[in-house]
């Protein structure tokens, strides 16, 4: 069943981990249709791993809503949330409403994410009011990390971490329905959980937050450049049972005839559903992928 606002405050209320990975297209979306993945963030990180791009500053509003199509084409019931992408909603609270709805009248999603904290809280404040869901995300925030001293750890002083807090209460009290931390000691995102009544999210944030993000492409390794420390590729945990279940359609296999049980597209299954299980038990991320 496709996860709605109250399902997913339920599932943080009730303690039960929630699960959340990127995607761009079609076919990986349709792998994640078949997982008990609750949401897809059709992030903007695409422009790197899909487009090349070095950074995620070129990506445009035209390259967010071409990937948001294909993914909710190939994922018809899950949750997606549409990754403002920069430029598309710092000028005006009129631009980012105009956009936000973008995400959801022509890219089909169900909510989006946009990067920034007490800065943005008019903005996001705007997109609430006009009625679609928004998802805060701070901490690491690559679109602007060059401001802050480029990728790093946020929050590790003690004056960062308050910052960190302030930030978090200015999105609540906006109306955001959950809020991601990136790149966050565990200590201060496991404070920031328990002291916040909204949903958060962590990737690279810890174990202790309601509920995880990974970039696809680093959990099953397919992104050549570089694979954030807190990022785990579980292929090859789960290519054994991939050749399980090669014997099992034996005949198929050898012909090269079995169209879905035989190639990547199983391995990627396998190893998305070990995500989903690991997260739900509070096996990942432990702090060997935390900071
Ligand atoms: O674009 C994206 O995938 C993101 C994550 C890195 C948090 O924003």
């Amino acid at each position: 069943m496709k996860k709605n606002l109250g399902t997913l405050r339920n599932m943080r209320n009730l303690g039960q981990k929630i699960t959340w990975l990127t995607c761009y297209d079609y076919s990986f979306a349709s792998v994640l249709e078949d997982t008990d993945l609750d949401l897809i963030l059709v992030g903007d990180s695409g422009g790197m791993v899909l487009l090349g791009y070095s950074d995620t500053s070129p990506v445009s509003m035209d390259e967010m809503l071409f990937m948001c199509k294909a993914v909710r084409r190939g994922a018809p019931n899950k949750f997606i949330v549409g990754d403002m992408p920069k430029g598309s909603y710092e000028a005006s609270d009129l631009e980012a409403v105009h956009n936000a709805m973008r995400f959801v009248k022509e890219g089909g999603c169900d909510a989006i994410k946009l990067e920034g904290g007490s800065n943005m809280a008019a903005r996001v404040k705007a997109i609430v009011q006009s009625g679609i869901p928004v998802i805060g995300h701070i901490g690491l925030t690559p679109q602007t990390s060059a401001q802050f001293g480029g990728y790093r750890v946020v929050g590790k002083s003690e004056s960062e971490a308050k910052v960190l807090l302030q930030h978090a209460q200015d999105l609540e009290n906006c109306g955001v329905f959950a809020i991601l931390l990136e790149a966050v000691p565990h200590a201060v995102s496991a404070e920031l959980t328990k002291n916040l009544s909204t949903i958060i999210f962590g990737i690279g944030a810890g174990p202790n937050t309601h509920g995880q993000l990974l970039i696809l492409h680093d959990l099953i390794g397919l992104y050549p450049n570089f694979r954030p420390k807190f990022a785990k590729c579980y292929v090859p945990e789960v290519s054994n049972f991939f050749i399980d279940t090669l014997k099992l359609h034996k005949d198929l296999v050898s012909y090269g005839k079995e169209t879905r049980k035989d190639g990547f597209r199983e391995i990627a299954r396998l190893a998305v559903s070990k995500y989903i299980d690991e997260v739900r038990e509070g096996k990942f991320p432990d702090l060997d992928f935390s900071y």
